[in-house]
């Protein structure tokens, strides 16, 4: 039997470790703390710190790993899966070098810019000593998003109308990140009905999965702080009720665009390459990539999907495709209370006995001692139906909601027909 070695221990990993077991290899995990829906699925695991590439590598070599899967960013960011492949070991997440699709913000718009793939919004990257210029900058386009350009967990973007109030605040904000990371992104602020598109990368195909709709703010009716996603849906059709046919062909032909693009300068693309989408009314446009799944779209899709990706990506075979069965799915995530500025860390019991059959679990940032299961600083628990219609994959998700005990809050908003209804008047008063 193969083996696969996975780097990380969020609920994506733990979706990500169910798929390895399901198509039939032997699963080994290299995780930063000890993911108790992971530990159940592994041969063997080993705690450790998962941004350092020569423990990974040991871990790898002395399992005889057939191919490695890293998770989360972070790692790729370190060049883990670097010193994976130097050690001629497949690893199935890109190089340091084209992930940073991800984690150079400044390198992704600028890759679009240069190639013309022409799905961006207006954006200016500033340095430390143009300050008069980020002014002129945000004076001309009001609203804004003000971005730094490296990795921060989802929360580090502020757009106007949301986390900011006005060009005031943007400034001030950009100023804060110029100072700090002596460089800074502003953008246009689009407006519009966000969406994922996840493909799996063998390094010349591209096979695509269901589109999928995350929700980056913490509270119900989308405001409050931005998180690293509270909940995401997908419907059957591998569409989304507000998306188009051309909007997906158009979301997906950028992806290949940026595929080919990269292979030229910069490397064969292997892995998942993520898409986060915007349909405005002068079409799709790009908010961001990532180098990898997303968390929590990777759980919408993997418990779909019927083919064998793992094998399909190792021998570059995925010019057919991949399937996925025919579901609406809704997740919700548990998050303990204070999430994300002040998260409390709480104790959490689980009876997974009394969920349904088309009930998932997934655990995220939480650890296991001496049998207790106790939140960190961030995500907690996420929680997947699967069903029919998207309404009826919220109301299994909802349910599940009632078997976990924590200091833990959800947003019971996500995929109802309310939230949903509320997406497709959005997108119909935008494009009228
Ligand atoms: P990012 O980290 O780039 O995904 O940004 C986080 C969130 O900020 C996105 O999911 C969007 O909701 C929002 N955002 C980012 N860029 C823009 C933009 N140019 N216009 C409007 N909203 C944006
Ligand atoms: N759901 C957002 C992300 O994974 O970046």
């Amino acid at each position: 039997m193969q083996k696969i070695l996975l780097i990380g221990n969020g609920a994506r990993e733990n979706a990500i470790a169910e798929s390895v077991v399901k198509f039939g290899y032997e699963l080994y995990g290299f995780m930063s703390a000890k993911n108790p829906g992971i530990v159940k699925l592994c041969r063997e695991y080993k705690i450790g710190n998962i941004l350092d590439a020569e423990s990974a590598v040991n871990f790898a070599k002395g399992l005889n790993a057939d191919a490695v899967i890293i998770g989360p960013e972070a790692p790729l960011a370190a060049g883990v899966s670097d010193k994976i492949l130097e050690n001629e070991i497949p690893c199935i997440s890109p190089t340091k070098c084209l992930a940073r699709l991800e984690t150079s913000k400044e390198f992704a718009r600028n890759l679009m810019k240069e190639y013309h793939i022409n799905a961006y919004p207006k954006f200016e990257i500033f340095k430390s000593d143009e300050i008069k210029e980020v002014f002129k900058f945000i004076d001309d386009l009001q609203d804004v998003a003000v971005k730094p350009i490296g990795l921060t967990g989802g929360k580090g973007v502020k757009v106007t109308g949301k986390q900011l109030n006005n060009a005031e605040e943007a400034k001030t904000y950009a100023g804060e990140i110029l100072k700090k990371d002596n460089v800074v992104l502003i953008e246009e602020k689009l407006e519009g009905e966000e969406f994922t598109l996840q493909a799996f990368c063998d390094g010349e195909n591209l096979a695509p999965c269901p589109l999928v709709q995350d929700h980056k703010s913490a509270y119900e009716n989308d405001v409050g702080p931005n998180t690293g996603g509270m909940g995401s849906y997908s419907d059957k059709n591998l569409m989304l009720p507000f998306v188009t046919r051309t909007d997906y062909e158009d979301a997906l032909g950028n992806l290949k665009k940026v595929i080919n693009v990269l292979k030229k300068d910069y490397g064969k693309y292997i892995g998942i390459l993520y898409g986060q989408f915007i349909a405005t009314k002068d079409g799709v446009k790009v908010i961001e990539f990532n180098a990898r799944f997303g968390d929590p779209e990777a759980l919408n899709v993997l418990p779909l999907i019927k083919d064998n990706w793992i094998e399909k990506i190792l021998d570059k075979k995925l010019s057919s495709g991949l399937k996925f069965e025919n579901k609406a799915t809704v997740c919700k995530y548990l998050v303990p209370a204070g999430y994300p500025e002040n998260p409390v860390k709480t104790e959490i019991s689980v009876d997974e006995s009394k969920f349904g059959n088309n009930s998932k679990i997934y655990y995220a940032n939480v650890y296991e001692e001496n049998g207790k299961i106790f939140s960190t600083h961030s995500r907690a628990i996420a929680l997947l139906g699967i069903a029919e219609t998207i309404e009826e994959a919220e109301k299994i998700a909802e349910n599940s909601t009632k078997f976990v005990k924590g200091n833990l809050y959800h947003r019971k908003d996500i995929g109802t027909k309310e939230l949903i209804n509320k997406r497709i008047e959005h997108i119909k008063k935008i494009r009228k």
